[in-house]
This record gives C-alpha cells, sequence and structure tokens, in this order.
C-alpha cells in the first residue's frame, strides 16, 4: 500500500498497479457500514470500475460479478452488505439521472458508488466521498479521497487509521 498523505480531511493515495487499486478498494469495502455514498471521479481507463471490484472483494461480494455496466447504469452485488454500482458515463444529461433509478438506492443502508459521478447533478446526495483519480504515468495513478459530510467524514476517518497501520514503520534502527 502507497499512502503519500493524510489529514483530517483527505488522504492521497499512489497506485502502482491493477492490484494497488484493488487492495485500496477492499480497505474501503472492509470499512464501510452501510449507507455510504461514494463518487468516483476521473478520466477514462484510470481505474474507476477496478476500484469498484475491489470495494465489491472487500464486501465479500464475488468480485467477478462487477464489470463496468455498459447497458444497464445501475448493478447490484450482494455481500455483507448491498453494494450498487452506477456508471453514468452514458447519460446524455444530468437531468436523465432521476430516470437510471440511482434515488431508489440513496436509502441509507445501501452502499453506493458512482462511476462519472460528475454526471449525477444534484442527484447525489450531499454526503459523500469522493475519490478523484488521475493517470500519472501508464501504471501509476494518483487517487484523492475527501469527504464532504459526517458519514462519508467517518468513512474517511476509518480509512486514515487503514492507512496509519499500513504505512512502513519508521527505520528507527541506529546501527
Ligand atoms: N494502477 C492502476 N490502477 C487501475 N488500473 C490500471 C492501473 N494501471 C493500469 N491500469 C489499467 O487501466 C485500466 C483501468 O480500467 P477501468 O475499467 O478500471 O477504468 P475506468 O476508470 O473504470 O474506465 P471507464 O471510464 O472507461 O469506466 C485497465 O486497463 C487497467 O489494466
Ligand atoms: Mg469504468
Amino acid at each position: 500500500m502507497a499512502w503519500a498523505t493524510s489529514s483530517r480531511d483527505c488522504l492521497r493515495f499512489i497506485s502502482s498497479s491493477v492490484e494497488d487499486t484493488e487492495r485500496l478498494g477492499r480497505v474501503i469495502g472492509r470499512a464501510l457500514r452501510g449507507g455510504e455514498v461514494i463518487g468516483l471521479y476521473g478520466d477514462l481507463g484510470t481505474g474507476k470500475t477496478t476500484l469498484v471490484r475491489g470495494i465489491a472483494a472487500g464486501l465479500r461480494a464475488a468480485p467477478r460479478l462487477v464489470s463496468s455496466p455498459t447497458f444497464v447504469l445501475i448493478h447490484e452485488y450482494r455481500g455483507r452488505l448491498l453494494l450498487a454500482h452506477a456508471d453514468l458515463y452514458r447519460l446524455a444529461s444530468p437531468d436523465d439521472v432521476a430516470q437510471t433509478g440511482l434515488s431508489d438506492y440513496l436509502d441509507g443502508t445501501t452502499v453506493t458508488v458512482v462511476e462519472w459521478a460528475d454526471h449525477a447533478g444534484a442527484e447525489l446526495p450531499n454526503d459523500r466521498l469522493e475519490i478523484r483519480i488521475t493517470h500519472r504515468g501508464r501504471e501509476t495513478r494518483v487517487l484523492h479521497l475527501s469527504a464532504t459530510g459526517p458519514i462519508s467524514g467517518a468513512l474517511l476517518r476509518k480509512l486514515c487509521l487503514a492507512a496509519g497501520r499500513s504505512r512502513p514503520r519508521s527505520r528507527s534502527r541506529t546501527g
């Protein structure tokens, strides 16, 4: 795991491989309590679906069932909690979000993860964990996590603890 920085409000993670991104997803999946909304932001091929695969594994939902919802905009995966995975890439306009049924999942117990969350307009709740992913080289990705309310804040705090645990111990040997 390669956590770059963490503060009370945000956390940065450098991924060097698909496996790294999936591993971060598993850490997130294990930390979920139900009712969280996670918005994924990032260009084509940055690894949003890869991250969702890890989240599903962390929830003990069969990871192979998670694929990009190409025709259906929302897929459901049943693990320790219900996971709704939406991909809004093909949404023509934010006005069309209402027709996807996304709001049905915002019930306080389902975990909702939304790819291309910037297409959701006002349909996403104000309280969400935002994960912004950017390319930095062929296999390197920077994932920037921030919380926008109390539920996502609690999740982020858990992830900060997990990040602390997974940091390499400082080298204190003196010789
Ligand atoms: N560190 C990395 N993390 C995730 N994916 C990586 C990484 N390095 C390379 N890749 C490659 O990037 C691609 C990510 O695909 P993925 O479908 O997860 O992206 P996406 O952001 O969901 O794309 P889309 O916007 O089309 O939905 C895969 O081909 C994967 O092999
Ligand atoms: Mg995708």
